[in-house]
């Protein structure tokens, strides 16, 4: 597996994928959007502008990384919905598997949502969690956001990681996949915070290091 990121697919066509997507195509890649409504899709890539195509639901993805940018309830049957198609590749895991009350977390106890989607994968593709603990219209405001980041997948995760940085985000790598159910955890912490002491979504979270130095 080569680092350098040449086109990223995003499956959905919502606030997050729009944010991803402006993102890297600002930063010259090349992005095909694939959407389960083909002509939702297609008016979103006109709206990205050159640089954006459409790709087919359900089959082999052109990007070198794909973003699953849907709901957390949908993301086992969009998985499954292509199947074999993603083997080999690199699934970057962006949601929040929150309750609709907002009363925890529905990813089964000791696990994640990261690592029940990775059950779904054909062989040789590789998730990584990413994005989760950043809101969409931050992301679209642009600055350089702190970006963490957990896979078991080291190759994987360099990849992702060169795909941040090369999108304005520092990248942090928080560990293996397990670590996908604190950073689940800090998606619901930041949502909590928006809706109470925040009192605002026009937040994000930063890791100052070195400060004793
Ligand atoms: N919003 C945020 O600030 C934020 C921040 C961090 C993480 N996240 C996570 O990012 C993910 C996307 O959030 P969002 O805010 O972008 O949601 P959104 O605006 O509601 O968009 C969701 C997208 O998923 C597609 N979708 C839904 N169910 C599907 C299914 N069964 N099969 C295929 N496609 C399906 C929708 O397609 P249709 O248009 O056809 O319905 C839509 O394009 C979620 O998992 C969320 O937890 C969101």
């Amino acid at each position: 597996m080569s680092t350098t990121i040449s086109k990223i697919s995003i499956i959905g066509a919502g606030g997050m994928a729009t944010a991803i997507a402006n993102r890297a195509i600002t930063a010259g890649h090349a992005v095909e959007v694939i959407g389960r409504d083909r002509s939702k899709a297609q008016a979103f890539a006109d709206k990205l502008g050159p640089g954006a195509t459409t790709g087919t639901y359900g089959a082999a993805p052109k990007g070198d990384l794909i973003i699953l940018a849907v709901p957390y309830s949908s993301a086992a049957s969009v998985v499954a919905d292509f199947g074999a198609a993603l083997g080999g590749k690199v699934i970057i895991d962006i949601t929040n598997p929150v309750a609709p009350d907002l009363s925890g977390l529905v990813a089964p106890s000791g696990s994640s949502g990261a690592q029940e989607i990775a059950k779904g994968l054909p062989a040789g593709a590789h998730v990584v969690k990413a994005f989760n603990t950043l809101f969409g219209p931050v992301l679209s405001k642009g600055g350089r956001l702190d970006a963490f980041m957990a896979a078991d997948d080291a190759e994987a995760k360099t990849r992702v990681a060169t795909f941040l940085e090369s999108i304005g985000l520092r990248p942090l790598d928080i560990g293996a996949l397990h670590m996908a159910q604190t950073l689940e955890s800090l998606g619901l912490l930041m949502i909590g915070l928006a809706r109470n002491g925040a009192g605002t979504f026009d937040i994000a979270m930063r890791v100052d290091i070195g400060l004793t130095r």
